[in-house]
């Protein structure tokens, strides 16, 4: 009997998987991130599929809101973000603190709605310093549409949004092995003929006018006080990098998170009388830091977890296989995040940076060949590219980022390349810094320097002075460098008094200098605070001699971007345009609108992991104060020194105004071409 009673249960155990219609094999293709698991192209919805199945760990998160929370006690800006002043009242006024606190108690379907929310609470501060990172999430897919768009002024002057000119030229190379996808997918007699929508102009966007669409992005991106900047955040524009120009899509075409399943666009093509409707579905592009999964728990261990440099290390512990030296050090993985080109770990190191994070690490679709300036001038080298115009008489530096591989390296192809500009007959020069995101603070007062020649606003210091925050656990570090000799024998620390100098006389400060304490108290916003006293800008005497002699009038010097400079390219930007009186121009921007050259200013900016790093190394990670290891592949970025006004030295530069003398329409003929740009820019500003 027993044995006929379990044959029985055998059979209808068997019976009853039939039933369901699962098989062992379909159990496993009903895990989400299988399901995409090993593709390189997918559906947004298939990703997202896979983002909401894994639920929120309340440990986890509760260990993602403490490690956020506690970095930003040495980010400088919170309580000025709290309510920015004029002009950016109305775009910065971020309650950090009361939102995390919300999210804290909030509950969640997914970890992946979690991430939404601190994503976009952090990007709500429009600092493209202090942004959070997971790389579980951003960008761990790209969702693309093969039309880039710009926004165009019309020969009578009316502006129209349109896809770029250049737009299948741009997908039909970056997209070949999925292109057809998109041709498929156009309705009717437009099937197959994507290339025919180039230019074409867009009357609306999912039904709306497509004013709409570009301000909800610029609610969302993040990254730049000024509204017109994260405007034109949704357009394509170009870029110097360090290996070629580089075609950076916009947020219409490309998107960190996938979120949005198609878009329906109203058109009327070059040539048409009728407007024609199409849904094109965006498509979800496997990312360059991905790590290969099979299903949720490989995928969740590949990519969500902690990895090698997303925490600090205590540099003098010798058995820590990644303690950070000059010789074998750790990268850490936000470097990827940053918009700006690659430093040797070394340099990143030895020499202070200010740069942005993204969510989008930078890609290498390139710029149409017909776009690419002709052959520059000898010495251009990496994210340096010098050109002189048909005038004869105009110089071109194009600098696509203030980081380097190297940093001498880089300060010679600068001092180089514009000596051979003159050399070449250039009496006047445009330094275009379109997409330049910082890099090497003393780079940019290097480039001034040599540019305007030794001055009272060039040496002994032609950057800014600045304030670090003076947090509890900051002072301690201080202290524990200044009570044990063993701490930071070889002057790594941040916090070490050496680093930093008086403004008054450019003196570094001795080193058993408590630079902290007593700290300046301010109340910023009705909140008390506390800061530093005043920093120089660390830079000069710099390692390499700069000429006795300017190279440039900076009268003649004209600056020009798409607003999209940030951090030590603002510094260099605005130290120019404030103190030399170089012209500065936006290009392109929705009429009405104030164009600004340059955002996220910051004075120096870090990340978690550096400080974690100085709280290891100083022995003071069982503080209470300590933020813990962050368990999740994240990263915090923030602002650790805060650069003062030039206009007004008792407020910090980061919310003075920097609107641009010149705001110049983009027309079909010159969008996206820097050399018709530069022609234009020399006609109207130089000639
Ligand atoms: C953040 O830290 C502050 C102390 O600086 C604390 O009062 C607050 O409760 C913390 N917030 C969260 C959400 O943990
Ligand atoms: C795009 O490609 C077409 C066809 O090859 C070419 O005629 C056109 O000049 C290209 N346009 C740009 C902006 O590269
Ligand atoms: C920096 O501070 C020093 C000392 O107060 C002052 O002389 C100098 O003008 C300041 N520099 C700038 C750029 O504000
Ligand atoms: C530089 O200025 C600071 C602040 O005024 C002062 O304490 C220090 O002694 C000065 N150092 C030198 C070498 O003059
Ligand atoms: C932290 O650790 C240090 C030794 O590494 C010890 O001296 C100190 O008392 C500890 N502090 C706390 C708050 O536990």
């Amino acid at each position: 009997m027993a044995k006929i009673r379990l044959t029985t249960s055998l059979i209808l155990a068997a019976l009853a998987t039939l039933c369901s219609g699962e098989s062992p094999s379909a159990r496993a293709t009903s895990d989400p991130c299988a399901a995409i698991a090993g593709k390189k192209w997918v559906a947004p919805k298939d990703v997202r599929a896979c983002f909401t199945s894994l639920k929120v760990d309340p440990d986890v998160k509760a260990n993602i809101v403490e490690v956020v929370n506690k970095t930003l006690a040495f980010h400088t800006s919170v309580n000025y973000e709290l309510l920015a002043p004029q002009p950016f009242t109305a775009d910065v006024h971020e309650n950090l603190l009361a939102d995390l606190a919300r999210i804290s108690h909030q509950q969640y379907n997914s970890d992946f709605d979690l991430h939404v929310d601190l994503s976009r609470t952090l990007k709500r501060l429009d600092d493209g310093h202090c942004v959070y990172i997971n790389s579980c999430f951003d960008s761990l897919f790209l969702s693309f549409l093969p039309i880039p768009v710009v926004l165009l002024t019309e020969n009578d002057g009316t502006q129209n949004v349109r896809i770029a000119p250049e737009a299948f030229n741009v997908s039909s190379v970056e997209f070949a092995d999925e292109i057809q996808v998109w041709q498929d997918a156009l309705p009717g007699a437009l099937k197959g003929q994507l290339a025919s929508l180039s230019g074409a102009k867009v009357l609306s966007i999912n039904g709306a006018t497509p004013n709409v669409a570009i301000d909800a992005n610029a609610l969302i991106t993040g990254s730049f006080q000024p509204l017109g900047t994260r405007q034109n955040s949704f357009f394509s524009s170009y870029q110097r990098g360090a290996s070629g120009w580089n075609y950076i899509m916009g947020n219409f075409a490309q998107q960190s998170l996938p979120l949005t399943d198609s878009a329906t666009l109203t058109i009327l093509r070059i040539g048409q009388r009728r407007p024609e409707t199409i849904t094109l579905p965006y498509r979800s592009r496997i990312g360059s830091t991905a790590v290969p999964w099979t299903d949720s728990a490989s995928f969740l261990q590949n990519n969500c977890v902690a990895i090698d440099g997303t925490n600090g290390v205590n540099l003098n512990d010798p058995s820590n296989p990644l303690r950070r030296r000059e010789d074998d050090p750790v990268v850490n993985p936000a470097t990827t995040f940053r918009q700006q080109a690659p430093v040797s770990p070394a340099d990143a190191r030895k020499h202070a940076m200010n740069a942005i994070l993204d969510t989008t690490p930078l890609l290498d679709v390139a710029l149409p060949p017909t776009l690419v300036p002709g052959a520059p001038v000898a010495g251009s080298s990496g994210v340096s590219e010098f050109h002189i115009l048909a005038d004869k008489k105009t110089g071109v530096l194009a600098l696509g980022s203030f980081s380097d591989s190297s940093f001498d390296k880089f300060e010679q192809t600068l001092l180089t390349g514009l000596q051979n500009l003159k050399a070449g007959g250039a009496t006047q020069l445009i330094v275009d810094v379109t997409n330049n995101g910082g890099g090497f603070i003393c780079i940019a007062h290097w480039l001034h320097r040599i540019i305007v020649g030794p001055k009272p606003t060039s040496a002994p210091q032609a950057g800014l002075n600045t304030t670090a925050r003076a947090a509890p656990l900051a002072q301690l570090i201080v202290k524990s460098i200044l009570s044990n000799p063993k701490i930071d024998p070889n002057d790594n620390l941040l916090y070490n008094p050496i680093n930093w100098a008086f403004p008054e006389n450019n003196t570094f400060f001795p080193a058993d200098f408590d630079w902290l304490d007593p700290a300046v108290h301010k109340v910023i916003n009705g909140r008390p605070d506390a800061f530093s006293l005043t920093l120089s800008d660390g830079c000069q005497p710099f390692d390499m001699n700069p000429p006795d002699e300017a190279l440039f009038d900076p009268h003649k010097v004209v600056i020009v971007s798409n607003g999209r400079c940030a951090s030590s390219c603002s510094l260099f930007s605005i130290t120019m345009a404030k103190e030399e009186g170089a012209k500065t121009v936006v290009l392109g921007g929705r009429k009405g609108v104030e164009q600004r050259y340059c955002g996220t200013v910051g004075g120096q900016s870090t990340d978690f992991s550096t400080i974690d790093t100085e709280v290891k190394t100083a022995l003071l990670k069982n503080s209470s104060l300590a933020p813990p290891d962050f368990k999740t592949n994240s990263v915090q970025g923030i602002t650790w020194r805060l650069g003062f006004g030039i206009d007004d030295p008792t407020q910090p530069e980061e919310w003075q105004d920097h609107p641009a003398d010149l705001n110049l329409p983009l027309t079909a003929d010159i969008v996206n071409n820097p050399t018709a740009i530069w022609t234009e820019v020399a006609k109207r500003l130089l000639n």
